[in-house]
């Protein structure tokens, strides 16, 4: 094979964010946005990733393998934070097929800014490892769970802290009920079978800070008073328990009503802007079962639960009426693909 794309969506947390870092459960789902990753091998040992729509200043960046020299026309700080997800995935890829370092042209498509909750970082992790996989002779279908368990570590080296929650939803896709303890990673991330449709609207703000400073900022507050937050962490992973069940019952006013506690519970933790407290009343005020904010926090993605798919469409022009961007309004089913050929677009730089 010699060349793939593979399409991973993104995903929306339902219950449970930061409290999932400390081992709690979370429910999270895949959301029909999706990044597109075009993977090639070449034939010298560089790693070259063109991005699109993610990082406008760093549209070309390329790493030799040999000298660990970066080509870029932005700093070296910024270009090496910029290629780190791709070379770590990488590199993972290889160590568990046991193959050589090969060097590799990636392309990365999105059209939704990085950073916003909405786990795009999991995402190109996830699809880095699928494209490696395929290429070096592995059938990532096969092993969907190791994808998934790969992109963890790949988060885990690059931020220094991560949950298995992005990278599990983002490989397996559905609604996702998650158990950081599950003991296996067979066992991480269980499919829940809704017993009905969830009318949703998925929308972002802009985002102030990076999901390690803000599970950084929430490890701070926690240790100035360990044993109260660890209780907080504790009701929000029975929040999530509870979610799940409301999930397979099709309760989905049970559902928003614990959507909105988990979001004064993100209140509690000082991960909540302004914007988003009101932007959540407001899609309460429009007729909303429930709305939180989604992911990490300080801005970035929020959803909130309708009643039926006629009010989604009423709440998520509320929504964008308050100057949120509005990304999707239903759960995307599967997990990442790996499709076939396509042509790839021209380059846009001089670094080839
Ligand atoms: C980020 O999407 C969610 C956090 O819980 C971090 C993590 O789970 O790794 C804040």
């Amino acid at each position: 094979m010699s060349r793939v794309v593979v399409k991973v969506p993104t995903k929306i947390t339902i219950a449970g964010e930061h409290a999932v870092v400390y081992g709690v459960p979370a429910v999270a789902a895949a959301i029909p946005r999706f990044i597109l990753i075009t993977m090639s091998l070449r034939s010298d040992n560089r790693i070259v990733v063109e991005t699109q729509g993610l990082y406008a200043r760093l549209s070309r960046v390329a790493l030799d393998r040999s000298s660990d020299s970066v080509e870029s026309l932005a700093s070296e700080d910024d270009a090496r934070r910029a290629l780190s997800y791709v070379t770590t995935a990488l590199r993972l890829c290889e160590e568990f097929l046991g193959v050589g370092e090969r060097g590799y042209d990636v392309y990365i498509e999105s059209d939704l800014p990085a950073s916003i909750g909405l786990g795009t970082s999991a995402a190109i992790s996830v699809g880095t490892i699928a494209g490696c996989l395929k290429l070096r002779g592995g059938d990532p279908e096969e092993y969907r769970v190791r994808v998934a368990e790969l992109g963890w570590r790949t988060e885990l080296e690059v931020q220094g802290a991560a949950s298995p929650m992005d990278t599990f939803t983002t490989a397996l896709g559905g609604i996702r009920y998650i158990d950081p303890g599950a003991g296996s990673v067979d066992r991480i991330a269980t499919w829940i079978a809704p017993a009905k449709p969830i009318p949703l609207v998925v929308g972002y703000t802009p985002r102030r800070g990076t999901t390690a400073e803000l599970v950084a900022k929430v490890r701070r507050l926690r240790s100035s008073a360990p044993q109260l937050f660890d209780r907080v962490m504790e009701v929000i992973g029975d929040i999530a328990n509870a979610i799940r069940r409301a999930i397979e019952v099709g309760d989905l006013e049970l559902l928003g009503r614990l959507v909105t506690v988990n979001h004064g519970l993100l209140e509690a933790l000082g991960v909540v802007d302004r914007e988003h407290s009101l932007i959540i009343h407001s899609l309460l005020e429009a007729g909303a079962l429930g709305a939180k904010t989604s992911g990490a926090g300080s801005g970035g993605a929020f959803l909130a639960i309708a009643p039926s798919a006629d009010k989604a469409g009423e709440i998520a022009i509320v929504a964008k009426g308050l100057g949120a961007t509005v990304v999707a309004t239903g759960i995307y089913p599967r997990g990442f693909s790996v499709e076939g050929q396509r042509p790839r677009p021209r380059p846009r730089s001089s670094l080839s």
